[in-house]
Protein backbone atom coordinates (compact mmCIF):
# COMPACT_ATOMS: atom_id res chain seq x y z
CA UNK A 1 0.00 0.00 0.00
CA UNK A 2 0.82 3.37 -0.28
CA UNK A 3 0.65 6.74 1.95
CA UNK A 4 0.37 10.51 0.81
CA UNK A 5 1.45 12.17 3.58
CA UNK A 6 1.14 16.10 3.31
CA UNK A 7 3.99 17.97 5.50
CA UNK A 8 2.76 21.22 6.69
CA UNK A 9 6.23 22.43 9.06
CA UNK A 10 4.31 25.90 9.61
CA UNK A 11 6.59 28.77 11.16
CA UNK A 12 8.92 29.02 14.22
CA UNK A 13 10.10 25.34 15.49
CA UNK A 14 7.92 24.13 13.38
CA UNK A 15 10.42 23.81 10.38
CA UNK A 16 12.97 22.20 12.93
CA UNK A 17 10.71 19.62 14.58
CA UNK A 18 9.20 18.83 11.10
CA UNK A 19 12.98 18.22 9.79
CA UNK A 20 13.66 16.00 12.20
CA UNK A 21 10.64 13.81 12.46
CA UNK A 22 10.96 13.91 8.64
CA UNK A 23 14.36 11.81 9.19
CA UNK A 24 12.47 8.99 11.27
CA UNK A 25 10.06 8.51 8.23
CA UNK A 26 12.76 8.15 5.89
CA UNK A 27 13.98 5.80 8.69
CA UNK A 28 10.89 3.69 7.93
CA UNK A 29 10.47 4.27 4.71
CA UNK A 30 13.30 1.94 4.27
CA UNK A 31 11.62 -1.27 5.56
CA UNK A 32 7.71 -1.25 6.42
CA UNK A 33 5.54 -2.40 3.43
CA UNK A 34 3.46 1.13 3.52
CA UNK A 35 5.03 3.13 1.01
CA UNK A 36 5.26 7.30 2.26
CA UNK A 37 4.79 9.88 -0.29
CA UNK A 38 5.87 13.00 1.07
CA UNK A 39 4.93 16.49 -0.23
CA UNK A 40 5.78 19.57 1.59
CA UNK A 41 3.02 22.63 1.16
CA UNK A 42 3.17 26.05 3.50
CA UNK A 43 0.88 26.91 6.07
CA UNK A 44 0.50 29.81 8.94
CA UNK A 45 2.84 32.80 9.07
CA UNK A 46 4.32 31.20 6.35
CA UNK A 47 2.04 30.90 4.14
CA UNK A 48 0.82 34.48 4.59
CA UNK A 49 4.04 35.92 3.62
CA UNK A 50 4.21 33.93 0.51
CA UNK A 51 0.70 34.51 -0.82
CA UNK A 52 -1.42 36.61 1.56
CA UNK A 53 -3.48 33.70 3.05
CA UNK A 54 -2.77 31.51 6.20
CA UNK A 55 -3.87 28.43 3.78
CA UNK A 56 -4.19 28.74 0.26
CA UNK A 57 -6.75 26.53 -1.82
CA UNK A 58 -4.39 24.82 -3.08
CA UNK A 59 -2.64 23.52 -0.14
CA UNK A 60 -6.40 22.34 1.37
CA UNK A 61 -6.88 20.97 -2.18
CA UNK A 62 -3.42 18.97 -1.33
CA UNK A 63 -5.06 18.23 2.37
CA UNK A 64 -7.99 16.77 0.94
CA UNK A 65 -6.03 14.41 -0.92
CA UNK A 66 -4.08 13.34 1.14
CA UNK A 67 -3.95 10.09 3.09
CA UNK A 68 -2.44 11.56 6.36
CA UNK A 69 -1.21 15.34 7.00
CA UNK A 70 2.18 16.09 9.45
CA UNK A 71 1.44 19.57 11.16
CA UNK A 72 4.44 21.66 13.00
CA UNK A 73 2.78 24.67 14.36
CA UNK A 74 2.02 27.80 13.46
CA UNK A 75 1.79 31.63 14.54
CA UNK A 76 4.67 34.14 16.01
CA UNK A 77 4.91 37.73 16.88
CA UNK A 78 5.43 38.99 13.29
CA UNK A 79 1.97 38.17 12.74
CA UNK A 80 0.38 38.69 16.06
CA UNK A 81 -0.93 42.27 15.01
CA UNK A 82 -3.59 40.85 12.20
CA UNK A 83 -7.13 40.39 12.70
CA UNK A 84 -8.25 37.29 14.22
CA UNK A 85 -9.60 36.02 10.71
CA UNK A 86 -6.38 36.89 9.09
CA UNK A 87 -3.84 35.11 11.63
CA UNK A 88 -1.77 31.92 11.24
CA UNK A 89 -4.27 29.72 13.22
CA UNK A 90 -6.55 30.23 10.90
CA UNK A 91 -4.96 27.41 8.80
CA UNK A 92 -5.37 25.03 11.56
CA UNK A 93 -8.86 25.84 11.84
CA UNK A 94 -9.74 25.94 8.17
CA UNK A 95 -8.28 21.78 8.11
CA UNK A 96 -9.98 20.85 10.90
CA UNK A 97 -13.59 22.66 9.67
CA UNK A 98 -12.97 21.94 5.81
CA UNK A 99 -12.05 18.12 7.07
CA UNK A 100 -14.85 17.68 9.20
CA UNK A 101 -11.90 16.24 11.86
CA UNK A 102 -14.30 15.08 14.59
CA UNK A 103 -12.45 13.42 17.10
CA UNK A 104 -9.10 15.20 18.50
CA UNK A 105 -6.82 12.59 20.26
CA UNK A 106 -4.65 13.77 22.98
CA UNK A 107 -2.66 10.59 24.83
CA UNK A 108 -1.11 12.12 28.27
CA UNK A 109 1.74 9.62 29.01
CA UNK A 110 4.46 9.88 31.56
CA UNK A 111 7.99 9.35 30.96
CA UNK A 112 9.76 7.58 33.72
CA UNK A 113 12.63 9.12 33.57
CA UNK A 114 11.07 12.68 33.79
CA UNK A 115 8.51 12.14 36.23
CA UNK A 116 10.07 15.19 38.67
CA UNK A 117 8.54 17.60 36.02
CA UNK A 118 4.61 16.24 36.80
CA UNK A 119 2.79 18.21 38.46
CA UNK A 120 2.11 15.22 40.94
CA UNK A 121 4.04 13.18 43.37
CA UNK A 122 5.94 10.56 41.66
CA UNK A 123 3.59 7.75 43.16
CA UNK A 124 0.67 8.91 41.06
CA UNK A 125 2.05 9.40 37.96
CA UNK A 126 4.43 6.25 37.50
CA UNK A 127 3.09 4.19 34.24
CA UNK A 128 0.89 6.97 33.25
CA UNK A 129 -0.59 6.35 30.09
CA UNK A 130 -4.24 8.18 29.32
CA UNK A 131 -6.06 8.63 25.87
CA UNK A 132 -8.40 11.39 25.61
CA UNK A 133 -10.82 11.63 23.13
CA UNK A 134 -12.23 15.00 22.46
CA UNK A 135 -15.43 15.04 20.21
CA UNK A 136 -13.84 18.74 18.28
CA UNK A 137 -16.47 19.52 15.68
CA UNK A 138 -19.79 20.20 17.66
CA UNK A 139 -21.20 21.29 20.78
CA UNK A 140 -20.74 24.38 22.97
CA UNK A 141 -18.34 25.86 20.82
CA UNK A 142 -20.27 25.74 17.81
CA UNK A 143 -24.36 25.90 18.59
CA UNK A 144 -26.48 28.48 17.62
CA UNK A 145 -27.81 30.35 18.40
CA UNK A 146 -24.38 32.57 20.34
CA UNK A 147 -23.95 36.11 20.21
CA UNK A 148 -24.03 39.15 22.76
CA UNK A 149 -27.09 41.34 22.68
CA UNK A 150 -28.02 44.06 25.13
CA UNK A 151 -31.70 44.77 26.32
CA UNK A 152 -33.46 48.09 26.88
CA UNK A 153 -31.47 48.91 29.88
CA UNK A 154 -28.10 48.75 28.42
CA UNK A 155 -27.46 45.20 30.02
CA UNK A 156 -25.70 42.98 27.98
CA UNK A 157 -26.43 39.11 27.87
CA UNK A 158 -24.17 36.36 25.68
CA UNK A 159 -25.56 33.12 24.82
CA UNK A 160 -24.01 30.00 23.72
CA UNK A 161 -25.98 26.70 23.22
CA UNK A 162 -24.48 23.33 23.95
CA UNK A 163 -26.20 21.19 20.90
CA UNK A 164 -25.10 17.45 19.93
CA UNK A 165 -27.12 14.84 17.34
CA UNK A 166 -26.51 11.50 18.30
CA UNK A 167 -24.83 10.66 15.58
CA UNK A 168 -22.03 13.50 16.59
CA UNK A 169 -21.77 11.50 19.73
CA UNK A 170 -22.09 8.04 18.19
CA UNK A 171 -18.78 8.67 16.11
CA UNK A 172 -16.70 9.72 18.62
CA UNK A 173 -17.91 6.93 21.31
CA UNK A 174 -16.98 4.27 18.73
CA UNK A 175 -13.97 5.51 18.07
CA UNK A 176 -12.61 5.56 21.78
CA UNK A 177 -14.29 2.12 21.81
CA UNK A 178 -11.82 0.86 18.90
CA UNK A 179 -8.92 2.82 19.92
CA UNK A 180 -9.40 0.91 23.43
CA UNK A 181 -8.86 -2.58 21.93
CA UNK A 182 -5.17 -1.74 21.51
CA UNK A 183 -4.71 -0.29 24.74
CA UNK A 184 -6.28 -1.82 28.08
CA UNK A 185 -9.91 -2.06 26.90
CA UNK A 186 -11.38 0.21 28.87
CA UNK A 187 -13.44 3.64 28.14
CA UNK A 188 -14.52 6.00 30.41
CA UNK A 189 -17.14 8.23 29.12
CA UNK A 190 -17.61 11.57 30.60
CA UNK A 191 -20.94 14.07 30.80
CA UNK A 192 -23.17 15.78 32.96
CA UNK A 193 -25.67 13.85 32.63
CA UNK A 194 -27.05 14.85 36.13
CA UNK A 195 -27.67 18.53 35.03
CA UNK A 196 -27.31 18.65 30.99
CA UNK A 197 -29.89 17.28 28.54
CA UNK A 198 -26.44 17.11 26.42
CA UNK A 199 -25.31 14.88 29.00
CA UNK A 200 -27.81 12.56 29.22
CA UNK A 201 -28.24 11.77 25.54
CA UNK A 202 -23.86 11.31 25.77
CA UNK A 203 -24.30 8.87 28.30
CA UNK A 204 -27.55 6.77 26.39
CA UNK A 205 -26.00 6.80 23.54
CA UNK A 206 -22.14 6.00 24.67
CA UNK A 207 -24.37 3.13 26.48
CA UNK A 208 -25.70 1.90 23.07
CA UNK A 209 -22.35 2.08 21.46
CA UNK A 210 -20.65 -0.07 24.06
CA UNK A 211 -22.97 -2.74 23.53
CA UNK A 212 -21.32 -3.28 20.27
CA UNK A 213 -17.88 -3.59 22.37
CA UNK A 214 -18.93 -6.45 24.68
CA UNK A 215 -15.30 -6.79 25.27
CA UNK A 216 -14.48 -3.20 26.18
CA UNK A 217 -15.48 -1.99 29.70
CA UNK A 218 -17.37 0.91 30.00
CA UNK A 219 -17.77 3.44 32.64
CA UNK A 220 -19.61 6.71 32.91
CA UNK A 221 -18.15 10.05 35.07
CA UNK A 222 -19.31 13.32 35.84
CA UNK A 223 -17.00 16.09 34.41
CA UNK A 224 -16.56 17.24 37.62
CA UNK A 225 -15.35 14.13 39.37
CA UNK A 226 -13.07 13.10 36.57
CA UNK A 227 -10.89 16.41 36.94
CA UNK A 228 -10.62 14.99 40.41
CA UNK A 229 -9.59 11.59 40.03
CA UNK A 230 -7.12 12.89 37.41
CA UNK A 231 -5.68 14.67 40.10
CA UNK A 232 -6.20 11.77 42.26
CA UNK A 233 -5.58 8.80 41.01
CA UNK A 234 -4.82 9.14 37.42
CA UNK A 235 -3.81 5.94 36.54
CA UNK A 236 -7.50 4.40 36.92
CA UNK A 237 -7.90 5.62 33.69
CA UNK A 238 -7.19 4.06 29.75
CA UNK A 239 -9.21 5.83 27.45
CA UNK A 240 -11.89 8.79 27.90
CA UNK A 241 -13.74 9.93 25.79
CA UNK A 242 -15.91 13.26 26.47
CA UNK A 243 -17.63 16.74 24.44
CA UNK A 244 -15.57 19.56 22.99
CA UNK A 245 -16.00 21.69 26.15
CA UNK A 246 -14.81 19.22 28.94
CA UNK A 247 -12.58 17.37 26.82
CA UNK A 248 -10.60 21.10 26.06
CA UNK A 249 -10.54 21.55 29.51
CA UNK A 250 -9.66 17.81 30.99
CA UNK A 251 -6.83 17.58 27.68
CA UNK A 252 -4.98 20.42 29.10
CA UNK A 253 -5.01 19.10 32.82
CA UNK A 254 -4.08 15.31 31.83
CA UNK A 255 -1.18 17.02 29.68
CA UNK A 256 0.16 19.19 33.25
CA UNK A 257 0.43 15.90 34.77
CA UNK A 258 2.94 14.51 32.64
CA UNK A 259 4.96 18.25 32.92
CA UNK A 260 5.82 18.20 29.79
CA UNK A 261 4.95 20.35 26.41
CA UNK A 262 7.32 19.01 24.41
CA UNK A 263 7.02 15.56 24.10
CA UNK A 264 3.03 15.10 24.09
CA UNK A 265 1.71 14.40 20.97
CA UNK A 266 -1.78 14.57 18.87
CA UNK A 267 -3.93 13.49 16.42
CA UNK A 268 -7.20 14.77 15.03
CA UNK A 269 -9.50 12.42 12.74
CA UNK A 270 -12.11 12.12 10.83
CA UNK A 271 -15.04 9.88 9.33
CA UNK A 272 -14.30 11.46 6.16
CA UNK A 273 -17.09 10.95 3.37
CA UNK A 274 -16.28 7.38 2.39
CA UNK A 275 -14.89 5.22 4.64
CA UNK A 276 -14.13 5.97 8.54
CA UNK A 277 -11.18 7.54 8.57
CA UNK A 278 -9.90 9.18 5.53
CA UNK A 279 -8.49 12.38 6.86
CA UNK A 280 -5.66 13.23 9.82
CA UNK A 281 -3.80 15.45 11.57
CA UNK A 282 -0.77 14.66 13.46
CA UNK A 283 1.06 17.26 15.10
CA UNK A 284 2.59 18.39 18.81
CA UNK A 285 0.61 19.83 21.40
CA UNK A 286 2.72 22.92 21.60
CA UNK A 287 3.00 25.69 19.37
CA UNK A 288 5.30 27.70 17.21
CA UNK A 289 7.84 28.57 20.64
CA UNK A 290 9.49 31.74 18.99
CA UNK A 291 11.68 32.33 21.96
CA UNK A 292 13.74 29.44 20.97
CA UNK A 293 13.20 28.90 17.03
CA UNK A 294 16.39 28.76 15.12
CA UNK A 295 18.63 27.63 17.99
CA UNK A 296 18.43 23.89 16.85
CA UNK A 297 17.12 23.06 20.29
CA UNK A 298 13.32 22.11 20.18
CA UNK A 299 12.34 18.91 21.82
CA UNK A 300 11.17 17.00 18.09
CA UNK A 301 9.82 14.03 20.14
CA UNK A 302 6.25 15.22 20.63
CA UNK A 303 6.34 15.52 16.62
CA UNK A 304 8.27 12.24 16.15
CA UNK A 305 5.48 10.47 18.42
CA UNK A 306 2.69 12.17 16.82
CA UNK A 307 4.35 10.56 13.64
CA UNK A 308 4.46 6.86 15.60
CA UNK A 309 0.22 8.03 16.04
CA UNK A 310 0.17 7.79 11.77
CA UNK A 311 2.14 5.08 11.78
CA UNK A 312 -1.00 3.35 14.13
CA UNK A 313 -4.16 4.73 12.72
CA UNK A 314 -2.88 6.62 9.43
CA UNK A 315 -1.16 3.57 8.13
CA UNK A 316 -2.40 0.86 10.29
CA UNK A 317 1.25 0.11 11.20
CA UNK A 318 0.72 -0.94 15.11
CA UNK A 319 3.94 -2.34 15.09
CA UNK A 320 6.06 0.33 13.71
CA UNK A 321 4.60 3.04 16.09
CA UNK A 322 5.36 0.97 19.25
CA UNK A 323 8.87 0.29 18.41
CA UNK A 324 8.93 3.98 17.92
CA UNK A 325 7.37 4.66 20.85
CA UNK A 326 10.07 2.29 22.38
CA UNK A 327 12.53 3.95 20.84
CA UNK A 328 11.81 7.21 22.34
CA UNK A 329 11.90 5.80 25.83
CA UNK A 330 15.29 4.10 25.62
CA UNK A 331 16.52 7.13 24.03
CA UNK A 332 15.41 8.53 27.23
CA UNK A 333 16.51 6.32 29.65
CA UNK A 334 19.80 6.64 27.99
CA UNK A 335 20.15 9.83 29.56
CA UNK A 336 19.59 12.22 26.06
CA UNK A 337 17.90 15.76 27.09
CA UNK A 338 16.89 18.77 25.27
CA UNK A 339 17.20 21.69 27.14
CA UNK A 340 13.47 22.02 28.02
CA UNK A 341 13.59 18.66 30.00
CA UNK A 342 17.34 18.64 31.07
CA UNK A 343 16.43 19.89 34.42
CA UNK A 344 18.60 23.24 35.89
CA UNK A 345 21.47 20.90 36.50
CA UNK A 346 22.75 19.72 33.09
CA UNK A 347 22.96 21.36 29.67
CA UNK A 348 20.62 20.27 27.26
CA UNK A 349 21.39 18.65 23.48
CA UNK A 350 20.21 19.94 20.18
CA UNK A 351 17.01 18.67 18.57
CA UNK A 352 19.46 16.98 15.76
CA UNK A 353 21.66 15.05 18.84
CA UNK A 354 18.29 14.01 19.93
CA UNK A 355 16.68 12.06 17.10
CA UNK A 356 20.28 10.62 16.28
CA UNK A 357 19.68 9.47 19.70
CA UNK A 358 16.16 7.96 18.69
CA UNK A 359 17.31 6.92 15.61
CA UNK A 360 20.22 4.86 17.56
CA UNK A 361 17.81 3.97 19.61
CA UNK A 362 15.47 2.43 16.61
CA UNK A 363 19.03 0.60 14.81
CA UNK A 364 19.43 -1.09 18.69
CA UNK A 365 15.99 -2.25 19.34
P1 LIG B 1 4.34 27.34 22.80
O1 LIG B 1 3.85 25.97 23.00
O2 LIG B 1 4.83 27.70 21.46
O3 LIG B 1 5.52 27.63 23.84
C1 LIG B 1 5.36 27.62 25.26
C2 LIG B 1 6.73 27.40 25.93
O4 LIG B 1 7.13 26.04 25.74
C3 LIG B 1 7.85 28.24 25.32
O5 LIG B 1 8.73 28.65 26.34
C4 LIG B 1 8.53 27.31 24.37
O6 LIG B 1 9.89 27.59 24.17
C5 LIG B 1 8.35 25.95 25.04
N1 LIG B 1 8.24 24.87 24.06
C6 LIG B 1 7.17 24.56 23.28
N2 LIG B 1 7.43 23.54 22.48
C7 LIG B 1 8.71 23.18 22.73
C8 LIG B 1 9.58 22.18 22.21
N3 LIG B 1 9.21 21.31 21.25
N4 LIG B 1 10.83 22.11 22.71
C9 LIG B 1 11.24 22.94 23.66
N5 LIG B 1 10.49 23.89 24.21
C10 LIG B 1 9.23 24.02 23.75
O7 LIG B 1 3.16 28.31 23.23
P2 LIG B 1 3.08 29.91 23.20
O8 LIG B 1 4.40 30.50 23.54
O9 LIG B 1 1.91 30.25 24.00
O10 LIG B 1 2.73 30.26 21.70
C11 LIG B 1 3.71 30.62 20.71
C12 LIG B 1 3.03 30.72 19.35
O11 LIG B 1 2.53 29.43 18.97
C13 LIG B 1 1.83 31.64 19.32
O12 LIG B 1 1.85 32.35 18.09
C14 LIG B 1 0.65 30.70 19.39
O13 LIG B 1 -0.49 31.26 18.78
C15 LIG B 1 1.16 29.54 18.61
N6 LIG B 1 0.51 28.25 18.92
C16 LIG B 1 0.27 27.42 17.88
C17 LIG B 1 -0.29 26.18 18.07
C18 LIG B 1 -0.46 25.30 16.89
O14 LIG B 1 0.12 25.54 15.85
N7 LIG B 1 -1.24 24.24 16.97
C19 LIG B 1 -0.68 25.72 19.42
C20 LIG B 1 -0.33 26.64 20.46
C21 LIG B 1 0.22 27.87 20.22
MG1 LIG C 1 -6.88 23.87 25.19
Amino acid sequence: TECNLLVLPGDGIGPEIIAQTLRVVSWFGEFLDVQIKTEHALVGGASIDACGYPMSDEVFSKAEAADAILFGAVGGPKWDDRPRSERPEMGILRLRKGLDLYANLRPAICFPELIGASALRPELVRGLDIMIVRESTAGVYFGEPRGISTDAQGARRAVDTQSYAEAEIARVCRLAFELARNRESRVCSVDKANVMETGALWRSVATEVGREYPDVELTHMYADNCAMQLLRGPNQFDVIVTDNLFGDILSDEAAALTGSLGLLPSATISAGRHDQRSHAVYEPIHGSAPDIAGMGIANPIATILSFAMCLRISMNEPAAAKLLEDAVRLALFNGNRTPDIAGPERDGISSDAMTDAILASLDAL
